[in-house]
């Protein structure tokens, strides 16, 4: 659905969320936990826009026919996990030009030094021959994504918090330059679900990009896989269920996401298996997370068979380049870019 003028303008009492998700590998309990199962919460109290970021998965090599599918997948999964398409502005951010205009933009305002210093970025650079300019310069795309929608809270892990001081750090720099332009946005990361970590390494985060994918359960996995993987889990020495980070990183993980799919607090998830054992608790664990996760399987099958998903991003990325064309405007006057054209 186009938004008319009259809308756009009620819209705007509201406060404005604005998220994405890169469509590189599946889905896994880290980005349910962290940011898509959180990406319906705001729906109906905020103006919410979520975007596939399709170029932010080009920064690494990428099998072209596998990219357009994933990126199919990944609005689908949004949609499965309660976004709902009338109420939130779900779209792929290659659809609307501005992303890729503005980031140039902020490049050129943004340090070679400050890029560097990303963790993410020496994480994701780290024994490769070859790292691409892109990947250097992407959490700059991430800042436009964010800016260009006037955005007021981003939700998103633990992982992107820096990417997300960078964008209030260019929009301030930006503003103090060229003149107010820009909102400074706020991270909104939750206070437990932040960071999921690795089944099998609890003192890495879980990740798409781990080679091994017993690491990590993937939001469509089978319950049968989900039972393989969780029982194949590391634990820690001793066989109590207790939440203690620190001497007890893999139960304390898996408790966190018990308590999480469950809405147990940790003390109700250790009194229910206390004296149990680790493999009660596991096969406990991996019934509840299968079970919460079916209703999204189910209708994530639904969305991809019936082909409604193609509408719903044309819609977004009509709305979506709508609203973001008149602050690309106002950037381009800001810095002294001309137009031409009347587009
Ligand atoms: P990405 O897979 O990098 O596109 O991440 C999509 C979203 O999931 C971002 O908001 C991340 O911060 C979040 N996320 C990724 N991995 C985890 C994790 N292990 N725990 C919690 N959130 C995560
Ligand atoms: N960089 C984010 C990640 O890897 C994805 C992302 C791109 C994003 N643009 C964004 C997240 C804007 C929030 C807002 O997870």
């Amino acid at each position: 659905m186009v938004c008319v003028p009259q809308l756009e303008v009620e819209s705007r009492n509201k406060k404005r969320v604005f998220s994405g998700v890169q469509p590189s590998g599946s889905l896994h309990i880290g980005n349910y936990l962290g940011a898509i199962g959180r990406f319906a919460l705001f729906q109906e109290g905020y103006d919410c826009f979520y975007s596939v970021v399709d170029l932010h998965a080009i920064t690494v090599p990428q099998d072209p026919a596998e990219l357009r599918r994933r990126t199919v997948a990944t609005a689908a999964l949004f949609i499965a996990a309660g976004l709902d398409p009338e109420k939130a502005c779900i779209f792929v951010q290659s659809d609307n030009p501005n992303h890729a205009e503005l980031a140039w933009v902020l490049q050129c305002i943004a340090t070679f030094g400050e890029l560097g210093r990303m963790t993410q970025f020496k994480d994701k650079a780290r024994g490769k021959k070859s790292v691409t300019a892109g990947l250097f310069t992407y959490p700059v795309l991430m800042a436009a994504d964010i800016l260009l929608y006037d955005t007021d809270v981003v939700p998103v892990g633990e992982d992107q918090k820096q990417h997300v001081e960078l964008t209030r750090d260019l929009a301030e720099r930006f503003n103090k330059r060229f003149g107010v332009t820009f909102k400074v946005p706020e991270p909104l990361i939750p206070a437990q679900g932040g960071r999921i970590m690795s089944l099998t390494d609890p003192l890495r985060k879980m990740s798409k990009s781990d080679e091994d994918p017993d690491s990590r359960i993937e939001v469509l996995d089978s319950p049968e896989e989900i039972a393989r993987k969780f029982k194949k889990a590391v634990t820690d020495s001793g066989r109590e269920i207790v939440y203690d980070p620190e001497k007890k990183p893999a139960v304390s993980n898996l408790m966190t996401i018990y308590s999480l799919f469950s809405g147990k607090s940790l003390e109700e998830v250790r009194d229910a298996y206390e004296g149990k054992g680790y493999g009660v608790f596991k096969s406990g664990l991996a019934e509840l997370v299968a079970e919460k996760l079916r209703p999204v399987r189910e209708r994530y099958s639904e969305l991809m068979s019936s082909g409604e998903i193609e509408k719903i991003l044309k819609d977004g990325a009509e709305r979506a380049y709508g609203i973001s064309s008149s602050k690309m405007k106002e950037v381009k006057e800001k810095v002294g870019l001309c137009s031409r054209l009347s587009l």
